[in-house]
């Protein structure tokens, strides 16, 4: 984190500033509240071109979309609004084709920025369409959800999901800035919130076993989006995300502890039809499962898997598997991209803030997501 201001510098002094350090792709993260209604300050001093595409959808720009228009065209960009429609299905090549056809209609140059205003879906699929607009266009994430703003927004993974799984068609591909707002978070519905949590949790289990406790302590304050408890959660998280990804951009070796939790959880988003589970929901019964294999595996006592699963519960997201869904799960997971010489790989806790990262045999896992679930 910087705190380094020179007198051109337009940041609230109270605001954290949070470095993504890949070299001339560097860029910064940026939390406080009442962001949105600076972000035309923010992009202003990239001196690009005037037009701008404020990528989101109708909710979202129902909520936000005159703050953010009125601020870009306070510094004399010039933006347009393109609203898809809301949830997870429209991550999709149908819906990035239509907003590649949309800027091809009007004809925005390289120099046009795109800024996404909204969830995951909006950040993922606008990040994608802007890496491969005329090769890519520069644009800014301004993140709405709570899993956006601790996870979607930074580190640059775009892309949208395939019938046959998620996120299976993507690119790496950084924005030049991160706004995060977490004023927008108080008109959340509290399922979408509870479900950043999730990432949250994850961050405390893979690297801050400081946090891990913070969160067990202050979970009532966090759930009542107290501020001083809220902006530590996001600041915090937006750390440990920023210091992984600028330590392993392409996912090479170290920044696969940030898919704890997934392996299970994007399965049983694409068994659910990206309907039934949010992301952060199938995350946090993929989280359970990955420490009770841990446990079986050996690699942790039971008290690890025992305390994942407490602080779950108390997030009041959903910590078992649904009944009967083993055989289909491990179908899905085959067809994950953790999946590596055929072996499905998971990120397994050896102890509250730290992971081991391999791969596990089948018999292995059918075990666990076969066995009695504690209070079931
Ligand atoms: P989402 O984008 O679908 O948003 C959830 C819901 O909240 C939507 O209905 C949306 O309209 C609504 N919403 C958003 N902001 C709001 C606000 N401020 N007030 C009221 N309503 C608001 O879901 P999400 O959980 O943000 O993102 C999930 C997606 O993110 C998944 O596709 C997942 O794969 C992806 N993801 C990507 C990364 C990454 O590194 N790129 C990391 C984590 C998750
Ligand atoms: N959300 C996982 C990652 O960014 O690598």
């Amino acid at each position: 984190m910087t705190t380094d201001r020179d007198e051109t510098d337009r940041t609230p002094a109270v605001c954290d500033r949070i470095r993504v350090d890949l070299g001339e792709r560097s860029y910064e993260v940026l939390v406080h509240e009442g962001l949105l209604d600076q972000v035309g300050e923010f992009l202003a001093p990239f001196k690009l071109g005037p037009e701008t595409i404020v990528v989101t959808n109708p909710v979202i720009k129902r909520h936000y979309g005159a703050r953010v228009v009125r601020s870009l065209k306070a510094v004399g960009l010039k933006p347009t609004v393109l609203a898809l429609p809301d949830g997870e299905r429209t991550k999709s090549l149908r819906w990035v084709a239509w907003v590649l056809n949309e800027l091809l209609r009007r004809r925005y140059e390289r120099k046009a920025w795109l800024v996404a205003l909204g969830g995951g879906v909006i950040g993922d699929l606008a990040g994608f369409a802007a890496s491969i607009y005329l090769r890519g266009i520069p644009f800014a994430q301004v993140p709405t959800t709570l899993v956006a703003q601790v996870d979607a927004s930074i580190g640059g993974k775009t892309g949208v999901n395939h019938r046959l799984g998620k996120n299976l068609i993507g690119t790496f591909y950084q924005p030049k800035l991160v706004l995060i707002d977490p004023g927008v978070l108080r008109t959340l519905p509290q399922r979408e919130y509870r479900a950043g949590l999730a990432e949250v949790i994850k961050y405390g289990v893979i690297a801050d076993a400081e946090l891990f406790e913070f969160l067990e302590r202050d979970m009532d304050q966090i759930l009542k989006l107290e501020p001083a408890a809220l902006h530590r959660v996001i600041r915090t998280s937006c750390a440990i995300k920023a210091a992984v990804v600028s330590e392993d951009e392409r996912e090479g070796d170290r920044r696969r502890i940030l898919n704890f939790g997934h392996t299970v959880g994007h399965a049983l988003e694409t068994l659910g039809g990206y309907r039934r589970y949010t992301h952060g929901e199938a995350v946090a019964i993929g989280m359970v499962v990955a420490a009770r294999l841990a446990e079986r595996l050996g690699l942790a006592d039971a008290s690890v898997g025992t305390r994942i699963r407490a602080l779950v519960a108390r997030t009041r997201l959903p910590a078992d598997l649904p009944p009967r869904s083993a055989s289909a799960l491990l179908r899905a997971m085959r067809q994950d991209k953790k999946v590596q010489d055929r072996r499905i790989h998971f990120v397994l806790p050896d102890r509250i803030g730290h992971v081991v990262v391999r791969p596990v045999e089948e018999p292995e896992i059918r075990q666990v997501l076969t066995a009695r679930q504690p209070g079931t």
